[in-house]
């Protein structure tokens, strides 16, 4: 397998038939070929539902959220009625960004170009000097719409119209949160990490079921029982959960990681939410190219009141030095699988069922075959 290998080639080196005491991961150049990274923007990052804003940006009329998702630029409005409206973010006139700035509040969407304006719901209102223009349906040249939804306090956008409702996509992941309450949890900070790595090799790291955390997380380690960590994958998530135990070895991690139990969710094809108790963070993986992603962290807490400031900082920095822990792993990891001395490697049945739920729903989409069907495997 090497550069000279067609996509066909590498796509199907990878065996997302095999039983976990069999597997392989995906092969080292689903990692590391541009061809590959093109083919996802593709195949998963345009047809999957992406986090894209929280829905306490998006409350009020008229205030927005502006992002780019698999290279497309995106506004997201709430309407005058209320209503959670997604468009392509360019212009019908010239394909300027008519919204440049990242979030806010605004009456109408006014172009900065030449000035056209859209109505909240994307309706073209005005186009200046457009007199005399023949054949010109001012209804055909609205903002080009995409499909938008929220679930619990975060909003998703799919690229794809013909996408299965943002419920379905999530399948089991709806009931498995409801009892955490995380949409009490209040919004305070994002911290965003650059790596140079594929944008799977950070999710793999995620998903390796607790297999890093005694050697790679010495703190965090201290408050898990790593031995009654459990993995269950179900339709397209994968949850991994820990009893946690009272530790006096890490102050800091003590101190801010409680309750009984950890919860760690990864939904495909990148959104990962982590509770403990009065606690969230979301990572969201973002592909940059064959070599490098950004990962965005949201901290969020059930009390962000300014006397808790001093102990939800201290929280963030915990989540900060594991993140950096990972960091530098991965970008080893990356270096790795660029050696001629590596191909693919073995999953630990114990640890890595995770990983496996990932390779072959990303395995199906790229090959355009149906998503396996998993039944829930504790
Ligand atoms: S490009 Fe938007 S008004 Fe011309
Ligand atoms: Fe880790």
């Amino acid at each position: 397998m090497n550069m000279h290998s067609s996509i066909e080639q590498i796509l199907s080196s990878y065996d997302d038939q095999a039983p976990l005491s069999q597997a392989s991961t995906i092969p080292a150049p689903w990692y590391t070929d541009p061809r590959i990274a093109e083919l996802e923007r593709l195949s998963v990052f345009g047809r999957t539902w992406q986090l894209v804003a929280r829905t306490d940006q998006l409350r009020d009329p008229g205030e927005f959220v502006t992002t780019r998702l698999a290279g497309e630029p995106i506004v997201v409005v709430c309407g005058s009625d209320g209503q959670l409206r997604a468009f392509y973010n360019v212009c019908r006139h010239h394909a300027a960004a008519v919204v440049t700035q990242s979030c806010g509040q605004i009456s109408i969407l006014q172009c900065p170009y030449h000035g056209w304006k859209y109505g909240l719901d994307g309706s073209l209102k005005g186009m200046p000097e457009f007199e005399g223009v023949q054949n010109f349906d001012r209804g055909d040249n609205g903002l080009v719409p995409i499909r938008v939804e929220a679930w619990e306090c975060f909003v998703f956008v799919n690229l794809d119209p013909d996408a299965v409702p943002l419920g379905e996509f999530l399948g089991g992941l709806v009931k498995r949160v409801a009892p955490l309450g995380v949409s009490q949890l209040h919004y305070f900070d994002r911290r965003t990490y650059e790596i140079h790595c594929n944008w799977k090799v950070f999710i793999d790291n995620y998903l390796d079921g607790g297999y890093h955390v005694p050697h790679l997380h010495k703190g965090l380690s201290s408050v898990l029982d790593y031995k009654a960590y459990t993995i269950e994958n179900e339709d397209r998530y994968c949850l991994q959960s820990s009893p946690m135990v009272a530790s006096d070895e890490d102050a800091a991690t003590g101190a801010t990681r409680k309750g009984d139990r950890a919860w760690y969710f990864w939904q495909y094809p990148n959104l990962m939410i982590n509770c403990y108790e009065g606690y969230m963070d979301t990572n969201y993986v973002v592909p940059v190219d064959a070599d490098h992603c950004s990962v965005i962290f949201d901290f969020y807490f059930s009390d962000v009141s300014d006397a808790r400031r001093d102990y939800n900082t201290q929280s963030v920095n915990v989540g900060n030095r594991v993140q950096d822990e990972d960091l530098g792993i991965c970008e080893d990891v990356q270096r790795g699988l660029k050696s001629s001395a590596y191909g693919a490697g073995r999953l630990s049945v114990r640890r890595e069922a995770g990983e496996q739920l990932f390779h072959r729903l990303l395995a199906a989409d790229l090959k355009g075959t149906p998503a396996p069907v998993m039944a829930v495997v504790r």
